[in-house]
């Protein structure tokens, strides 16, 4: 018997006695995490700016190099946008951080142009003490026949052991190389990555057609439970849902059908609270608006969202990330850019 048949038996078995138990598991709040570090582009400024919690606080923020651009990108177009740090795993746990991001200054093109023949790079900023930061480089990700790469992010694959990084792309008829023609619905495409640097060939994640998509962002909830958060750009608004097997499981909507948890919104990041078990911060991009709001749940079996208090979080804040961070690290980040 091969192997793959072999799986296709003990697996449904394995699901159906796990399910019961991974439905009920929600984020751990980890002890040894003592703060939070933000990462996020500005809405006049396309640049990266570093954050740090007020405390153990997940949505009090302050921003540090008294509110200048930590990372200023010199390749490409000059302009990144939707930046997200990535914690390292597996042989990089604990030894190296990432920063990728769009490739995308719109100050110097147009939203049209920049879907049509938009960078199919993103860059990508590493760091070994999550302090000091190296000068980017641009990979490219995506294929000639994409009109843009946009939102990358990137989740631990634990079945893998690779990062998978995630994006945004539209896709043009092959004859049509001048991206001139109407372009297919925005979908979510994928590679995996070790490095950061050499990536695999891009496939596609999620297809909404005829609906665009955009924006995802993902968190895992357990060993094989996950939520993903998207944004509809037919519909301008982000939903969520979730699988309790695995990236690749079956992705359900709580709440069912159309669901959704705000509209006119964008650039849904998802992050677990550092200290109460199951909660799930939530930031939310208007960015019609002032930007990121946040929101919090502590059921992510349904789209049970409240309001959070938005008094000591930033405004203008726009798509980006959130990283859990250790005493020392929170220290070193304060020392070297608070004040
Ligand atoms: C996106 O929004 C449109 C317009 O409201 C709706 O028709 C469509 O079903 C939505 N798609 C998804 C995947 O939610």
């Amino acid at each position: 018997m091969k192997f793959s048949a072999l799986l296709s038996l003990v697996l449904p078995l394995t699901t159906v006695l796990a399910s019961p138990t991974s439905r009920d598991l929600a984020p751990r709040a980890d002890t040894s995490l003592t703060g939070y570090l933000g990462v996020f582009f500005l809405g006049d400024a396309p640049n990266i700016y570093f954050y740090l919690s007020n405390g153990n606080n997940a949505l009090s923020f302050k921003a540090l190099n008294k509110g200048n651009p930590i990372l200023v990108p010199k390749l490409g177009t000059k302009g990144v946008r939707d930046p997200s740090i990535i914690n390292g795993a597996g042989a990089e746990a604990g030894k190296k951080w990432y920063i990728i991001g769009t490739d995308l200054n719109i100050a110097t093109t147009t939203w049209d142009a920049s879907q049509r023949k938009g960078s199919l790079k993103i860059y990508v900023w590493e760091s070994t003490d999550l302090v000091n930061w190296g000068t980017e480089r641009l990979v490219t990700v995506e294929n000639s026949d994409a009109g843009m790469v946009w939102a990358p992010d990137a989740i631990w694959d634990p079945a893998k052991g690779q990062y998978l990084v995630h994006w945004a792309s539209k896709f043009y008829a092959a004859s049509d190389t001048a991206h001139s023609g109407k372009p297919g619905a925005d979908v979510i495409r994928y590679a995996y990555t070790s490095d950061f640097k050499t990536f695999s060939k891009p496939q596609t994640l999620i297809d909404k057609s005829p609906t665009s998509i955009i924006d995802l962002s993902l968190i895992q909830l357990s060993e094989n439970s996950f939520a993903r958060f998207i944004k509809n750009e037919t519909a301008t608004n982000v939903f969520m849902e979730r699988s309790d097997t695995g990236l690749f499981g079956t992705w359900t909507r709580p709440g069912g059908g159309t669901t959704f948890i705000h509209s006119g919104v964008e650039g849904p990041y998802a992050y677990a609270d550092n200290i109460t078990p199951g909660k799930v911060n939530l930031l939310l991009d208007y960015y019609g608006s002032d930007g990121y709001r946040p929101f919090t749940s502590t059921n992510l079996n349904a789209n049970a969202w409240v309001d959070a208090s938005r008094t000591n979080f930033p405004k203008n804040l726009r798509h980006g990330s959130v990283l859990g961070i250790k005493q020392d690290q929170y220290a070193a980040l304060n020392a070297k850019w608070g004040s």
